[in-house]
């Protein structure tokens, strides 16, 4: 792949990079993640994450959440198993060591035990996905992501972007794509730069741009579903630039299919984008 490239990502490419299942696959070959998020008062984060991570192929899951959060959001994630961040028990550097990935970040909330957990993560050699309030705590360790073991992937949306770099959104917005790879190349990591069209950025500077999606996505929860289904793709074999683009594509394919027949832009939730997941997996086999 040429370092100074840049292309539209489109279904053929989807289509040739998605990862099929095996005949003899078992759940261990599609990779164990890890969610840390969801807090009292955003427990939905969470369980969206979750459950559009469980909907992306992911093998196992594994939710780690504040105490009073464990409850609710464990009630709407049937098929994961749970950690409670506040238990005084649990050593959570040793527990990451059996994750394939992580994704750390949604629904958090900021507090010094944010912080604390973001920089236990970031010490693993696993691969970790750093979205929301993760990102906050992440801008004090960006000198180090570039001695990371494992790839780091950060999920910012324009005002999470322009919190990271001190510029205002309307600078990005003028130049995202120069923005995102000096950023990406500087720190080495992997950059989703979200919006209408969200640019992913190697550490090599290359650069695809998606192109499915639409308005229905401007709404609390979408972007935690995107966490999701990045965490689940990075897990699966395949390099990290097609997992993270394919996961783009498909997180807008979801919602294009979506209000093509059964919502219209208005009604759409984030729920419903995990609901549409089965059809654009579909359609991208
Ligand atoms: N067209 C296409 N895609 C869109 C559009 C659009 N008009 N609007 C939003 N999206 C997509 C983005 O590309 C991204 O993938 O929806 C997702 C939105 O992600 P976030 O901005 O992170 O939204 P979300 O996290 O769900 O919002 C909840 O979290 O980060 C905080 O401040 C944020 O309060 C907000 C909360
Ligand atoms: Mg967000």
């Amino acid at each position: 792949i040429e370092a100074s490239s840049k292309e539209v990502w489109t279904l053929e490419k989807v289509k040739q990079t998605l990862p099929r299942r095996e005949q003899h696959s078992h759940k261990g070959s599609h990779g164990k993640g890890l969610i840390i998020g969801g807090t009292k008062t955003m427990p939905g984060a969470a369980r969206l994450t979750a459950n559009a991570a469980l909907r992306s192929g992911a093998g196992l899951l594994t939710v780690a959440t504040s105490q009073e959060a464990l409850p609710v959001v464990a009630s709407g994630v049937t098929e994961a198993t749970f950690l409670d961040l506040d238990d005084e028990q649990i050593d959570l550097l040793a527990e990451i060591k059996s994750f394939d990935a992580i994704a750390i970040g949604m629904g958090m909330g900021r507090s010094d035990q944010t912080q604390l957990i973001v920089d236990t993560v970031l010490t693993s050699e696993k691969p970790v996905v750093v979205d929301a309030d993760g990102l906050f705590y992440l801008k004090n360790r960006l000198s180090e992501l570039k001695n990371r073991k494992a790839p780091t992937i950060l999920t910012p949306h324009p005002g999470e972007m322009a919190m990271l770099i001190d510029q205002s959104i309307e600078q990005i917005k003028n130049n995202p794509f120069e923005i995102a790879k000096s950023f990406a190349v500087k720190h080495q990591l992997y950059l989703v730069l979200k919006g209408a069209y969200t640019i992913v950025t190697a550490p090599n500077g290359y650069q695809t741009i998606n192109q499915t999606g639409n308005p229905a996505l401007a709404k609390g929860g979408s972007g935690d579903c995107l966490a999701g289904i990045i965490l689940a793709q990075v897990m699966q074999k395949g390099t990290i630039e097609a997992s993270l683009a394919n996961a783009c594509y498909i997180h807008g394919l979801a919602a294009d299919l979506a209000v093509e027949k059964d919502h219209s832009m208005i009604d759409f939730l984030a729920t419903d984008l995990i609901n549409f997941l089965p059809k654009a997996f579909r359609t991208c086999l």
